[in-house]
């Protein structure tokens, strides 16, 4: 065989597509600006308190007042969404996490201060059990079990609160059965047609949560505890379908996947069967691996995190719940 008559037939040559940083912007598939990116938020009670989350690098814990003043630096960045989760103080905690719907909670005065501050962020809050129960679970318990029904009952008050308070979107993250339904109904019966529903629609019991588990501090009551009675087995696929299309015939406006990284699969495909934007959550164990990688100087963070935004957003989400979403945003905006 002639060598060099054979290498004149190479007709096909993608690399002509990447040979300059301005080709590839040309030809990229995927775009990702700050609009695409929710930043995750922890809120503590007193006053001038900033605290580091231990269990993440880089991560606080924000007092109302200071909560504020992160979320109007947040907007003015460019950051259009955050979705808030409360730090309750053990002496608060109970079995059937009364907390979660009490009149003038943590969490309702935070929505109260930055609705009233910066009325056109969009402000999320998650429904579920966790932060306010003794034992850490996102239900109530009858006979050491979660149970759905009961719990829904509560995450009913605790929505009817959340919406009072002013937030745009609840967004469930509890994975009891028919919640999305029960939720919206009583949302509509009570004045609160406005207020949006993101389902956390698959979610899986996953060994990454456990930074963010810290964050809440709801460890210590958990203690090792699994949540796999309630959230997804990892080895099914079809199962995520099945969640998320019942979200959305019970009238979820957006559905969440979670985690991100480890289940583009899914993301990939619930975002085709359904009709409704699909976001994802890049959860506190990811967020602390890319970081803690990046800290230890093994890999470099803004690349890191990126690709891995940019990967979410390619398997089909509309939108990332991010611990990076302040980094990724200003790096947007160099
Ligand atoms: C609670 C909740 C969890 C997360 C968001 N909402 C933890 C859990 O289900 O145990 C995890 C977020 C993260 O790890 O960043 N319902």
């Amino acid at each position: 065989m002639n060598f060099e008559k054979s290498r004149a037939t190479i007709y096909f040559r993608p690399r002509r597509l990447r040979s300059s940083g301005e080709m590839r912007d040309l030809i990229s598939e995927t775009h990702l600006n700050p609009s695409m990116l929710i930043q995750p938020l922890f809120v503590v009670e007193g006053e001038e308190r900033v605290e580091n989350v231990a269990s993440m690098d880089g991560v606080c814990r924000y007092s109302i007042d200071k909560l504020l003043q992160k979320s109007i630096d947040l907007y003015q960045l460019g950051i259009k969404c955050i979705i808030l989760f409360p730090f309750i103080d053990q002496s608060l905690k109970d079995q059937g996490g009364t907390q979660a719907y009490a009149k003038s909670s943590l969490i309702v005065r935070a929505v109260e201060a930055i609705k009233s501050a910066i009325p056109k962020m969009v402000v999320m809050a998650d429904v579920a059990l966790d932060p306010y129960t003794i034992h850490g679970h996102d239900g109530v318990l009858v006979d050491g079990m979660v149970d759905n029904d009961a719990t829904i009952d509560i995450l009913i008050k605790q929505a009817l609160c959340l919406a009072k308070s002013g937030v745009d979107f609840v967004a469930p993250s509890d994975m009891m059965d028919g919640r999305i339904g029960a939720i919206r109904e009583s949302l509509d019966l009570n004045g609160f047609s406005h207020v949006g529903i993101l389902s956390y629609a698959a979610k899986y019991a996953s060994s990454f949560y456990g930074p963010f588990r810290n964050a809440i501090g709801s460890d210590k009551n958990l203690s090792g505890a699994s949540k796999k009675t309630y959230q997804m087995d990892y080895r099914n696929q079809k199962e995520a379908l099945w969640e998320s299309i019942l979200d959305q015939q019970e009238g979820a406006d957006i559905l969440m996947i979670k985690p991100a990284g480890l289940y583009l699969d899914i993301l990939y495909r619930v975002s085709q069967a359904v009709n409704i934007p699909v976001f994802a959550y890049q959860v506190s164990g990811e967020y602390a691996m890319i970081k803690n990688a990046a800290v230890m100087g093994l890999l470099e963070y803004r690349s890191a995190m990126m690709e891995s935004i940019v990967s979410i957003i390619r398997s089909g989400a509309r939108a990332v719940v991010t611990y990076g979403a302040e980094d990724v945003v200003k790096w947007l905006r160099e």
